[in-house]
């Protein structure tokens, strides 16, 4: 779907609020902090900025962010689980200003983490970079993926294939789908005006995942560390445009 200037714009202020809110939840994490308090702080800035959640009540999602740390990989419900020195914790938050979602993530150390962590964190920031810098028209969806798993991979790490990114704009979730890694046929031809949340997941080991009993958390089967690292991205005449940015 191609979005309008005015909807581009409503989407960049959901985007500067996402931005905010994962500013503010990655300056408060250092060991000893729990995950409910991370939740805490994002529903500030929600709140301050006069926006909604679209992560609460999502599906019966109890929170307005994912935390998902070390093996966890994507949908951690922020509780009572305690930030310790060497972790990492993936921060997923989302917004809406009038209708128009905003969908970012971060992954950041808890006090120093070894050298091979620091990494995986740095290569899937790159695999994610390397993704946005496809989003120009004329490629195909296709070349998001393919460039992700290029750089993910070839750091020796796996990909993870059972979530992907979205299309996002009035809901979170909007077709198609971005997977990260090719996705065995070609994918849409991309034109100025759509709008993607890329989203890489990254394993240090395999790329398989299970779903833990809560119905949400998502944890790679061999215990292996994962990062996340998303972005909402438009595509404009002038190349992709990052709007989760402050
Ligand atoms: N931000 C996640 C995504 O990119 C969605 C979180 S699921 C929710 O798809 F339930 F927390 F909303
Ligand atoms: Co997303």
């Amino acid at each position: 779907m191609r979005r309008r200037p005015d909807e581009i714009a409503k989407m960049r202020k959901a985007g500067r609020v996402v931005a905010e809110m994962l500013a503010t939840t990655s300056a408060a994490v250092r060991p000893g902090v729990r995950t409910a308090q991370l939740d805490r702080v994002a529903r500030e800035v929600i709140e301050r900025r006069g926006a909604t959640s679209n992560f609460l009540n999502y599906h019966g999602y109890p929170a307005v962010i994912c935390t998902s740390p070390n093996n966890v990989i994507v949908h951690g419900i922020p509780g009572d689980y305690i930030l310790a020195e060497g972790d990492i914790v993936s921060i997923d938050c989302g917004a809406v200003i009038e209708g128009y979602h905003g969908d970012a993530a971060v992954t950041v150390p808890v006090g120093d983490i070894p050298p091979l962590t620091e990494k995986l964190l740095r290569v899937t920031e790159e695999s994610l970079s390397a993704g946005i810098g496809q989003l120009v028209e004329g490629n195909r969806l296709h070349d998001v993926g393919y460039a992700v798993q290029t750089v993910a991979e070839g750091a020796g790490f796996s990909v993870v294939r059972g979530y992907t990114g979205h299309a996002i704009g009035t809901r979170m979730h909007e077709e198609p789908s971005v997977p990260n890694y090719w996705p065995g046929k070609p994918g849409p031809a991309l034109r100025t005006g759509m709008v993607f949340a890329v989203e890489p997941m990254v394993n240090l080991g395999g790329p398989e995942t299970i779903q833990m009993e809560d119905g949400w958390t998502v944890v790679t089967a061999d215990g292996s560390l994962s990062a996340h690292f998303e972005h909402t991205i438009a595509i404009t005449d002038n190349g992709p445009e990052v709007l989760t940015l402050p």
